[in-house]
């Protein structure tokens, strides 16, 4: 008998959305799709394969680059580890396995920044093997299908899915059942709105047959977010301006950024510190404070435009042209002031 599973197959063979990386099943190329899904969205991800593979387009080319070459392409999508545990992975796999990616699940896990998804994704979707992609999608499927507020890391979801997603994968190829999960869940069971008179599983849908799909999975309250308070300096002599590369080990570790100081609160004491009393100022005025949202804590930034006589050599920063500022890797954050401020239009 088919499975539910096999009818979303069936779903998907007739709606599947045309993605480039499903022309393919290079591990290369579909470790690079799923490492950029993980941090943008469908439309905006397929622009950025195309950079990546147009510029990295084998893992040699990954390997013998620079970390900034990477970045400069990276740009845009933060979390900028991610690009990092790609540089090192693509290294690992030259140096140590000859370029060959491993083949099956067990191995893939093994890599640097590659999670149970991923190495289902890829082993499942290159390599045939019967294992599933859990994510959010398939959380949300099952939690609707059965009517339960399954916890994502409790036994009786993950047997649930492996059981009926097995039961798939010995009807159809493992990487289809798996990219047929991504599309329902993307397509039809949506987080919000799910567009259930064209569910091909609705008639099977307890949730649905219950008339209580809102339930389904429960949201329980966020945590409030902590809030730092980020002042940066642009300084400039109308040539030069100075840039830090941060070396913290955290989210933006190797990114270029101007002068920072940060606050748990929103006080201005930082006006005390010595770099800015060694600056010969024109004139300075501050912008609007931007809001930046990280899956942690919530950055309110306060930029600093502040012209000076000249720009002259100081410790712990590099001076830069300003005609060369795009060609540094940054935080999206230092990239949208970059972006709003018109300053930048002149130089
Ligand atoms: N989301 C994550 N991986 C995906 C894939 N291979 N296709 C579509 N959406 C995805």
């Amino acid at each position: 008998m088919n499975s539910w599973i096999t009818t979303i197959v069936e779903w998907y063979n007739k709606n599947k959305r045309d993605l480039p990386w499903r022309k393919t099943q290079n591990p290369y190329h579909i470790w690079v799709s799923e490492i950029i899904l993980q941090q943008t969205r469908i439309e905006q991800g397929i622009n950025y394969y195309h950079k990546f593979i147009q510029r990295f387009p084998d893992i040699n080319s990954l390997a013998y680059a620079t970390l900034d070459d990477i970045l400069l392409v990276w740009k845009g999508l933060g979390y900028y580890r991610r690009a990092i545990y790609m540089y090192e992975t693509a290294q690992a796999i030259v140096n140590n396995r000859n370029g060959q990616f491993p083949n099956n699940y067990k191995d893939l896990l093994r890599l640097k920044g590659i999670g149970k998804y991923t190495a289902s994704a890829i082993a499942s979707i290159c390599f045939d093997e019967k294992v599933a992609a859990i994510d959010g999608n398939v959380h949300r499927i099952f939690c609707r299908f059965y009517a339960s507020n399954f916890n994502k890391n409790s036994l009786a979801f993950i047997n649930q899915v492996h059981q009926d997603t097995l039961e798939a994968m010995s009807l159809v190829s493992p990487g289809i059942v798996n990219q047929a999960m991504m599309d329902f869940g993307a397509l039809i069971c949506k987080p919000i709105k799910p567009i259930c008179h064209l569910c091909v599983v609705q008639n099977l849908c307890v949730a649905y047959k219950n008339n209580c799909i809102q339930h389904y999975p429960s949201k329980h309250k966020e945590r409030t977010k902590e809030i730092i308070y980020h002042y940066y300096f642009f300084v400039h002599d109308n040539k030069q301006c100075y840039l830090y590369k941060r070396n913290e080990n955290d989210i933006w570790k190797n990114l270029y950024e101007f002068p920072l100081f940060t606050s748990k609160t929103n006080n201005t004491s930082f006006l005390k510190v010595p770099f800015l009393h060694s600056l010969d100022v024109i004139n300075s005025y501050e912008s609007e404070i931007i809001t930046h949202i990280l899956s942690h804590k919530t950055i309110k930034a306060t930029f600093y435009i502040v012209e000076v006589e000249a720009i002259k050599p100081l410790q712990n920063y590099t001076s830069i042209p300003l005609a060369d500022l795009s060609k540094y890797p940054m935080s999206r954050l230092m990239e949208k002031f970059i972006e709003k401020s018109k300053i930048f239009q002149k130089f």
